[in-house]
């Protein structure tokens, strides 16, 4: 398929015609506008890979002369997909900058997780209001999660007319086009793709560090949590092809990366959708893992497709490193149920059972929301106790947002705000004293830092994390920045290690 068809098809799959007559009283030009109804279908037809990407031959000297600035919000996904179209602007021959006030091409690679998320992106809009005035050839875009949402299309529409063009997460390779339509139009360009498009490999990439690399294994999510919007904003699971994925970490292992984290909302579902070969995770890491690269990481962990496999390729250590994050959402079997997670309490412990035997050092992370609908006092002790049984190193917390057009939000809610706040307080205290707990142990003990740079605070210290993931900051010299050192703990705070460098070493040895 090339490219016009692959445009064509993607608009007679959406409901722009319907969209096109809502937005008609609006100064835009509707490409193809988000459909939730769209957004929702899995269907049967097979990923098409490409290596077709060119920047068209007319678009070359679009930038020159011209900056950029992109403002990522949102999870490692989002991190990822800036550094794309950093590389396609950059491509397009424009400069990058991190100033707003000097760029001619401003992006928001906007995050739909929570309300406070978007209202972060609202609030910008609001602030860049100004400077658009200001410059009126200034193109303010809004791409990412947000993006593919019909309700958040409706409102930039009404409120933020000084946006210039909005696009999703699943034509972020039409970028050039969308510029160029942008410049030409005086309307505001709305260019968002409601099904998933397929997989394009040869896309550029600007990565921000030298040092660690994110690496998309898998796109999209099937797993439909009752309560998350992800599956709406990313489309179906589509799996990059194995020989893919390890060409690109063999190439930045040469290139001298020394950590890689392997992406997608549910990694443990990688492989699912291949029809001609059966490959999961554990094959992957298996192979992965055979790569001169110091650290391998992978995120995020579905604990329903976490299977005997990967955690025996898991327990061969080396580079794989020994941190798990294994979001739980909740303690409550009844409440996990509520929320589709599709395990129970105890088929959650009994993995945790399962990893802790073969990796007997692991650290285990994880994500909770409290206050779901209708959440009992009991149910949310259960999540406590869970909590404790297995000793998580740190948790990421949230309070419940309803996402519309997801089932949770239809629920009726009996559990007021006042309760849902102080129900992570409570959680928060005990996750800090469990972070506390295992920070104290470090005291005294000798650990491996990957050195990723000074410390934010203090150009004099220098930071890095462990094997385990725990931010560690140190006095050294500047030349450790991107090696593996040892450091020597002697003090241990909440969230933090400080300590003193003991020696510089080779990096873990690949069995
Ligand atoms: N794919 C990952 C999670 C991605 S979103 C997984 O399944 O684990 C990151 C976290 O945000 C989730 O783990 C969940 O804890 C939280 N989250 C997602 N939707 C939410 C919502 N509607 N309200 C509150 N927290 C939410
Ligand atoms: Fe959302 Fe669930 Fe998919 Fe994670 S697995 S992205 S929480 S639907
Ligand atoms: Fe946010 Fe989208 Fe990531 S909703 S968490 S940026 S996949």
């Amino acid at each position: 398929m090339n490219e016009k068809q692959r445009l064509d098809n993607q608009q007679a799959n959406s409901s722009d015609k319907k969209s096109a007559k809502d937005y008609s009283k609006y100064f835009t030009q509707v490409i193809t506008a988000p459909s939730l109804k769209d957004a929702k279908k899995r269907g049967k037809e097979e990923v098409q890979y490409h290596n077709d990407f060119t920047i068209p031959e007319e678009f070359k000297g679009m930038g020159e002369g011209r900056k950029f600035y992109i403002r990522t919000y949102g999870c490692q996904m989002n991190e990822h997909d800036t550094e794309v179209m950093a590389g396609i602007f950059l491509a397009l021959g424009y400069e990058p900058t991190d100033r707003t006030e000097d760029a001619n091409v401003i992006l928001l690679n906007t995050c739909a997780i929570r309300e406070n998320a978007e209202n972060k992106v609202f609030g910008e809009l609001g602030h860049l209001k100004a400077l658009k005035m200001e410059k009126p050839d200034l193109l303010l875009g809004v791409c990412g999660c947000m993006s593919q949402e019909e309700s958040v299309v409706n409102k930039i529409l009404k409120t933020y007319q000084q946006v210039d063009m909005i696009f999703g997460t699943h034509n972020i390779h039409r970028l050039p086009q969308i510029l160029n339509e942008a410049y030409l139009s005086k309307e505001m360009v709305i260019e968002v793709w409601s099904k998933e498009g397929d997989v394009i490999e040869n896309l550029p990439k600007e990565r921000r560090g030298k040092i660690k690399a994110w690496v998309n294994i898998m796109y999209g999510c099937d797993k439909f949590c009752t309560y998350c919007i992800v599956p709406y904003t990313r489309g179906k699971e589509r799996s990059r092809r194995p020989e893919e994925i390890i060409q690109e970490v063999r190439h930045l292992a040469a290139q001298g990366y020394k950590e890689i984290t392997l992406l997608g909302q549910n990694v443990n579902a990688y492989g699912k959708d291949f029809e001609d070969i059966k490959y999961g995770l554990g094959d992957l890491m298996d192979e992965i893992r055979k790569i001169d690269i110091p650290r391998i990481r992978f995120t995020t962990s579905h604990p329903r497709d976490f299977d005997d496999h990967l955690i025996e390729v898991l327990a061969k250590g080396g580079n794989l490193m020994d941190h798990i994050h294994l979001p739980v959402q909740s303690g409550s079997t009844e409440v996990l149920k509520i929320m589709a997670r599709k395990y129970t309490r105890e088929q959650y412990l009994e993995l945790v059972r399962k990893i802790k035997a073969a990796i007997p050092n692991v650290s285990l992370t994880t994500d909770i929301i409290v206050g779901y609908p209708n959440e009992t006092d009991e149910q949310f002790e259960e999540t406590l106790s869970l909590y404790r049984e297995v000793s998580y190193e740190i948790a990421y917390t949230f309070i419940y947002s309803p996402r519309e057009g997801t089932p949770a939000a239809k629920m009726e809610d009996n559990v007021p705000m006042e309760v849902k706040k102080e129900r992570l307080q409570r959680l928060n205290n005990l996750v800090n004293e469990l972070s506390a707990e295992a920070m104290k142990k470090y005291e005294g003990q000798i650990v491996e830092v990957l050195v990723d740079g000074e410390s934010k605070n203090n150009p004099d210290v220098l930071a890095g994390y462990t094997t385990k993931n725990k931010l560690v900051n140190f006095k050294g010299p500047k030349t450790a920045i991107g090696n593996i050192v040892k450091v020597k703990i002697n003090e241990a705070k909440t969230w933090s290690l400080n300590g003193e460098m003991v020696e510089e070493i080779e990096p873990a040895e690949v069995k």
